[in-house]
């Protein structure tokens, strides 16, 4: 393996959580009343998200579109058959009960992620009617088409849905 590719991965790591944690610290500064803090937080977070798809550009990461959506099926299959019900295990162990819910949340999101993206898959080369997602802002259920009733994990209102 080559040096570069190894530290691109690294700061490609690196830069994506940084955008996430710098959008987290945006949310708390909006609570808090810190609406220039915020805007900062939010500022900086985009400029991580250009530095990490630089990186992922220069180390040759992102393929066609077919490939990106297998690459996308195989980590949301990893992520809710091996990864969260071990870290789930954990958390049981451990008896954290904040950790445990998130996981067991993200663990059925990902069910539903990795259906959506073999369904978008399969209609690649189909004619379909364009339609839209809806995303639940408190656990990230993800609906194609619709706005459910209500959240099948989380359990709140459909209405608060964001629609993409
Ligand atoms: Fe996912
Ligand atoms: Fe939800």
């Amino acid at each position: 393996m080559s040096k570069v590719i190894d530290d691109l991965n690294e700061a490609i790591s690196g830069e994506s959580q940084a955008n996430q944690h710098y959008l987290a610290f945006a949310r708390k500064a909006a609570e808090e009343g810190y609406t220039q803090i915020a805007k900062l937080f939010r500022a900086v977070a985009k400029a991580e998200e250009i530095h990490s798809y630089n990186h992922m550009v220069a180390s040759g990461y992102i393929k066609d579109t077919v490939e990106n959506l297998k690459t996308a099926i195989a980590g949301e299959n990893y992520e809710h058959s091996e990864m969260y019900p071990a870290f789930i295990e954990d958390a049981k162990a451990e008896d954290h009960k904040k950790a445990k819910l998130s996981f067991r949340w993200a663990q059925k999101v990902e069910v539903v992620h990795e259906e959506i993206y073999k369904e978008a898959l399969a209609s690649l080369d189909k004619e379909i009617k364009a339609f839209d997602y809806y995303v639940c802002p408190k656990c990230g259920h993800t609906h194609p088409r619709t706005r459910p009733e209500r959240c099948p994990v989380c359990g709140i209102s459909g209405a608060e849905y964001m629609q993409y």
